[in-house]
């Protein structure tokens, strides 16, 4: 995620895990505002291939390619299309790939894009394409709306919520971030840590974009993208995600709960294809998170792809 000047989070730690080589191909599977690009191309004499859903990111992405020539290339995607895309791109296999989960500071703090507690649409597609936040408002029964909150948003009051949702949209449709905050609000008492609304926002963010979805399938594109020796290196920043991530690599890479770090497990169905560079999630140092508030809740895990 970036701040306002598009700070990239955990960038040095990213680079370090892919550690790029001369003629290396790399895959910037979340480009945002190119960060990572930036980052890895500044490294090493390589290419770097970046993908974003965004169409907002063809900007950033326009700048880098005239910056950078033949070096870097960007197409508008989703990253569970990347394996194509590389095909394409003549950037198959790929000796690394980098993950920046989740929206950008640009999209969080631009009201239009309804991302965020600021007055404007209940938008919240990253690509701008299919139903919006207000669509399932308005669409899914309660029952559907209170799974999705409790499920993506952690939220305990997730049935209260629905109801409460439900029960707003009878009266007017729910189109806007402050009207579906207030509603939220009414039925979530505060904590003074947090927005009453924010688990419900994030839940419904994550259906809108098929987040969990695409997450598992790109990390299992990447899997199959990578060259053996290849690095990959995801940052995510909130623990649906984080978990995701783990149990992949740990899953991938023999080191599932109740396995032995010298057999993988014999139910195990797939086989070792990933070594963990490191076991816990690396966390972003304090100085970073002094400079940049919105790091704080940032984990990257990294791998290395076997030849299996
Ligand atoms: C946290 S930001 C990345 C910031 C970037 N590292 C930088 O330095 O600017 C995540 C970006 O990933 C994009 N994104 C999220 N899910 C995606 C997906 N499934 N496919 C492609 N892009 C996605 C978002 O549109 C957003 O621009």
């Amino acid at each position: 995620m970036t701040a306002g000047a598009h700070i990239p989070v955990m960038a040095s730690e990213v680079v370090a895990a892919i550690g790029p080589r001369a003629g290396g191909h790399y895959v910037d599977a979340t480009f945002g505002r190119g960060g990572y690009s930036r980052a890895l191309l500044a490294s090493a004499p390589c290419r770097v291939l970046a993908l974003d859903c965004d169409p907002a990111a063809e900007g950033a992405a326009a700048a880098l390619g005239r910056d950078c020539g033949d070096r870097f290339r960007f197409r508008r995607a989703r990253f569970s299309e990347m394996e194509d895309i590389a095909a394409d791109e003549a950037f198959a296999p790929a000796d690394g790939i980098a993950f920046d989960l989740g929206v950008s500071s640009a999209q969080l703090d631009d009201p239009e894009r309804g991302f965020s507690f600021a007055p404007g649409p209940l938008d919240m597609r990253m690509s701008g394409e299919g139903p919006s936040a207000a669509d399932l408002a308005a669409d899914l029964d309660e029952h559907r709306l209170a799974d999705i909150i409790r499920r993506y948003g952690e939220e305990p009051r997730a049935r209260r919520v629905a109801r409460a949702i439900a029960s707003a949209r009878s009266e007017a449709p729910i189109r806007t971030t402050d009207r579906l905050a207030a509603i939220v609000a009414r039925v979530v008492p505060a904590d003074g840590r947090i927005h009453p609304a924010t688990r419900t926002f994030q839940a419904l963010r994550i259906a809108v974009n098929d987040e969990l979805g695409e997450l598992d399938l790109g990390l299992e594109a990447a899997e199959r993208l990578l060259a053996p020796g290849g690095r990959l290196a995801v940052v995510s920043f909130h623990s649906l995600e984080d978990r995701a991530v783990k149990r992949f690599l740990r899953e991938r890479s023999g080191d599932a709960p109740g396995g032995s770090r010298h057999r993988p497990p014999a139910s195990s169905a797939h086989p070792t294809s990933f070594r963990l560079l490191h076991r816990r999630a690396a966390r972003p140092s304090a100085a970073e998170i002094a400079a940049n508030p919105r790091a704080r809740s940032a984990r990257m895990r990294a791998a290395e792809r076997l030849a299996a």
